[in-house]
């Protein structure tokens, strides 16, 4: 694979120089590109002489005007390590002064980020949100190691390990557009189900997870059509998405979308009950107790697991307790290939937080843990399992 190599002017710059060395051992084309301040660090002549090519520094001492835009096609995925606070925040804002920043900004392709600064600087809330920006971006964030810093200080803010860097390069450059040619049917947020025309009953769901699936989808090169009920998110770039509210709304544009499907992901949560006669005009308050009689929503994975088909069929638990337990059932009743449990109501992670936890339920009969992540990045990691699955699928009986 041909990769470029974008190197940031701090301390750890020189141990850049180990994860070139070591993804020219793996067989990859390294072009590396330096800020300014790296070269105070360590000399281009280090990664020329590592990677056979010319290191390029500088905007202005190219052969062409438009040498960005040529180094940007011709490569296939973009690593920056070591990226500064001040990097971070250039490639957040889309400030384009010097040859990376304007490379990054014509670069389509996958992006991995490596930071690396002072504990402070890290736990910044201004260098927290510049993280933030690139993560919904799609792009990998490889955490930094917690221990001892050239600063003096202790805490996180080390470089990780060259190693764990060309691992994560490596993953996300097998991930590439592994979806091309896919359609995949995605629902998102929860469901509103009115109780009269101002009252409904409705639940805590962002819409978080599921948009961070789309947006991994789209990124792998999919068709994505996103069934969204009510939230506060922007579409994700690229994604076809259809705004519903009730149950009864999203059981119908699933069921119209779903003919090119190949992967359906249900992350909405999906109120079980509702009134089935809205009263027209607002309730009034004329008794110091009122009772509601709710009927049950249409369950609309249930269905889909007696219509999948070929389809790849992946649910949702959200679960206050016996998660894995919950998970394998709702696997089974709902006749899914995949189940996604995870913990809410007490949980720090599931509805509304940008992290989650969880776990795989797969119809293989194995359970895998996710630990706590981005949701995007455990968005990448169902996908991941998913089409593992579906190879596994396909040879037990020829799916
Ligand atoms: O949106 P966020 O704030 O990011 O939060 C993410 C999330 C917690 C909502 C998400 O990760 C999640 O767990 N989604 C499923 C929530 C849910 O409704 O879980 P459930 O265990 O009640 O339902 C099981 C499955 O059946 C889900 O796939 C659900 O979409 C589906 N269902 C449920 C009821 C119904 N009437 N029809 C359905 O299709």
């Amino acid at each position: 694979m041909k990769i470029i190599l974008g190197v940031g002017g701090g301390i750890a710059a020189y141990k850049s120089a180990e994860i070139a060395r070591l993804l020219m051992q793996e067989g990859h084309a390294v072009q590396a590109v330096m800020t300014r301040a790296a070269q105070e660090f360590i000399s281009p002549l280090t990664f020329a002489a590592l990677t056979g090519r010319k290191t390029l520094t500088d905007l202005f001492a190219i052969e062409s005007a438009i040498e960005h835009i040529s180094v940007a096609q011709e490569n296939e995925l973009m690593a920056i390590a070591p990226a500064t606070a001040d990097l971070i925040a250039r490639l957040a804002h889309g400030l384009a002064d010097d040859f990376l920043t304007t490379l990054y900004l014509a670069f389509t392709g996958p992006v991995v980020v490596a930071p690396s600064m002072n504990s402070n600087m890290w736990r910044h809330a201004a260098t927290q949100a510049n993280l933030e920006t690139l993560r919904r971006r799609g792009h990998r964030i490889v955490e930094p190691d917690s221990g001892y810093l050239a600063c003096g200080m202790t805490g996180p803010g080390r470089l990780a390990d060259p190693g764990a860097i060309v691992e994560a390069i490596e993953r996300e450059s097998r991930r590439g557009r592994d979806l091309d040619g896919e359609t995949v049917l995605i629902t998102a947020g929860p469901t509103q189900e009115p109780l009269d025309p101002v009252r409904y009953i409705s639940n805590r769901s962002s819409g978080k997870m599921g948009y961070a699936l789309a947006e991994a989808a789209a990124a792998r090169g999919a068709r994505v059509i996103l069934i969204s009920g009510p939230v506060h998110l922007a579409p994700p770039r690229g994604v076809e998405v259809i705004s519903v509210r009730t149950a009864a709304e999203m059981r119908e544009k699933v069921l119209e979308n779903l003919a090119p499907a190949g992967i359906v992901v249900k992350a909405a949560a999906v109120a079980d009950f509702h009134l089935s006669k809205v009263p027209e005009q607002k309730v009034k308050k004329t008794a110091a107790r009122m009772s509601l009689e709710l009927d049950p929503t249409p369950d609309i994975l249930a269905e889909l697991g007696r219509k999948k088909g070929d389809r790849l069929l992946i649910g949702f638990a959200a679960e206050t307790q016996n998660l894995h337990q919950e998970a394998r059932r709702k696997l089974e009743s709902k006749n899914c290939d995949m189940v996604v449990g995870n913990l809410v109501g007490g949980s720090e992670t599931g509805f509304e937080s940008d992290e989650n936890e969880v776990v795989l339920a797969l119809s293989t009969g194995e359970l895998l843990s996710l630990p706590r992540a981005p949701k995007r990045e455990i968005a990448d990691r169902i996908f991941d399992e998913a089409l593992k699955l579906r190879l596994a699928l396909h040879a037990a009986d020829g799916r």
